[in-house]
């Protein structure tokens, strides 16, 4: 099928290659010409596994090409994937200035074209915004209506950092949401080769589905996060081992034919220093926003935006429990990455705990085995710190190093190791590294342990 794709960021570049690796022919769009020419040239814009890989055979089969011109791609595609940012507002609510811009702008080029046209919109949104932002918008600029004029689904993106191009090609589920079953239907001929279930629904449950799936996990964060908190008032208590015996519960970890299915779930359930990222946060925040505006008052899911808020704040409790005031200390933050495989920092728990440090006077030094110096300073304006080149150097003469992402790098630093090299060093760890026995050898404190003499001080 004729596809088009109407933004290359995460979301829009993963669906378009991904469409293409498939065998559609696919026109992606981006107002940015820089970047268009850099897609066109077969670099991708992101670090993303294997999409760098699959955009080069795609643009060699002649089944991809990148453009500037909305109009072209309307024209020349059935279906076009509406995938542009939906940020946070300052009072939380999404920002729907890109989508309202580019659905007019569909609506434009559907003017001049007599062909029936889908439009999907992919872009996360709150419930209610496929009817009744979008669809007026494409109906006045068209002149025409759903059904006889084009067709109008809503299909959320379920694409980890990281994971995305595999949970494309290997999706879990498919949610079309439809205004009718005609553009439902056409939407399915896109995924008639997935082996997946697909799930058809109505526009404001697709919408709703992809809310209350990140809502869902962002709370499992949280409540592993909590009983870490509380875990760390009792003396020689081990969260992790908490855990452990909570994950074995069948409802959670079925035996089928003799064997624990272990499912992916469960590494939610793990406590840490918090849940950041382009998704959890925002989509959580937007969730409760739209809720208060229906007059209703998401308590539990306010709770897990505030713990959230606090848990990185935690690691830099611990380090001032272990060597009291911060200032003029020299303090390695491991990991700036909301999470592994990424070189994102978008709200990464990282940004909290540098602003933290410097607040207290400490000398920051961070290193990142894929975030680099310039990135790093982009993201972290007006923080002073220093940005080492690589793990050896930041731990080096430092009175604490605090574990912030859990790359696989820092698997290196076992007990043994640190036992053998640098046994002098403090460790501080938002990740769970140092949870066994083994870790008893070290100097460390870690979130969810409680320690020796039992309860912190602070709340
Ligand atoms: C998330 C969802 O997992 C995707 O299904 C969804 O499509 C995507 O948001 C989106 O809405 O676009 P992503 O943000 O890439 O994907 O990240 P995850 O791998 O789910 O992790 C999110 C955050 O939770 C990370 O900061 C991670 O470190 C944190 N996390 C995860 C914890 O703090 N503890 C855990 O036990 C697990």
């Amino acid at each position: 099928m004729e596809t088009s794709i109407v933004g290359t960021g995460y979301v829009g570049l993963v669906t378009g290659v991904g469409l293409a690796s498939i065998g559609h022919k696919v026109i992606c769009v981006d107002i940015d010409a820089k970047k268009v020419e850099k897609i066109n040239k077969g670099e991708s814009p992101i670090y993303e596994k294997r999409l760098e890989e699959l955009l080069k055979k795609a643009l060699q089969k002649k089944l991809f090409i990148a453009t500037t011109d909305l109009n072209y791609a309307v024209l020349n595609s059935q279906i076009t994937f509406i995938a542009v940012p939906t940020p946070s507002k300052k009072n939380n609510d999404i920002d729907l200035s890109y989508m309202k811009k580019v659905s007019a702008q569909i609506g434009s080029a559907l003017l001049n074209k007599k062909e029936y046209h889908i439009i999907v919109v992919k872009s996360t949104v709150a419930p209610e915004t496929t009817l009744k932002v979008v669809l007026p918008l494409i109906e006045k600029y068209s002149k025409k209506k759903t059904g006889s004029g084009f067709g109008l689904c809503m299909n959320p993106e379920f694409l980890r950092e990281g994971n995305a191009v595999d949970d494309f090609m290997r999706p879990d589920r498919i949610v079309i949401g439809e205004i009718d079953k005609q553009s439902g239907d056409n939407l399915a001929k896109v995924y008639k080769n997935f082996e997946t279930d697909i799930i058809r629904t109505s526009l404001s449950n697709a919408e709703m589905i992809k809310y209350t799936n990140n809502a869902l996990l962002a709370t499992l964060i949280s409540f592993s996060n909590e009983i870490a908190n509380i875990s760390e008032k009792i003396p020689g208590a081990n969260a992790f081992e908490i855990f452990k015996g909570v994950y074995l519960d069948k409802r959670l970890n079925p035996v089928i034919n003799g064997k624990r299915v272990n499912p992916q779930i469960l590494s939610y359930l793990y406590p840490g220093c918090g849940f950041g990222g382009s998704c959890f946060p925002k989509d959580v925040k937007a969730l409760v926003a739209f809720s208060n505006k229906k007059k209703y008052k998401p308590v539990l899911l306010s709770a897990v935006l505030d713990i959230n808020k606090k848990q990185p704040l935690r690691l830099v409790k611990l380090t001032e429990q272990k060597i009291g005031n911060l200032k003029n200390k020299n303090i390695a933050v491991l990991g700036l990455a909301f999470k592994p495989e990424t070189d994102d920092v978008r709200e990464s728990p990282a940004i909290a705990i540098i602003k933290e440090l410097v607040a207290k006077k400490a000398n920051v030094f961070t290193y990142d085995p894929v975030v680099n110096a310039k990135n790093t300073h982009l993201h972290f304006k007006n923080f002073p710190f220093d940005h080492a080149q690589s793990l050896h150097q930041a731990v080096k003469n430092k009175d604490a190093c605090l574990i912030v992402t859990n790359w696989k790098e820092f698997e290196k630093l076992t007990p043994e190791f640190i036992k053998s090299n640098m046994a002098n060093h403090l460790f501080i760890d938002g990740r769970g590294f140092f949870h066994n026995k083994e870790s008893e050898k070290i100097n460390y404190l870690g979130i969810g342990l409680g320690n020796k003499k039992g309860a912190s001080k602070e709340s």
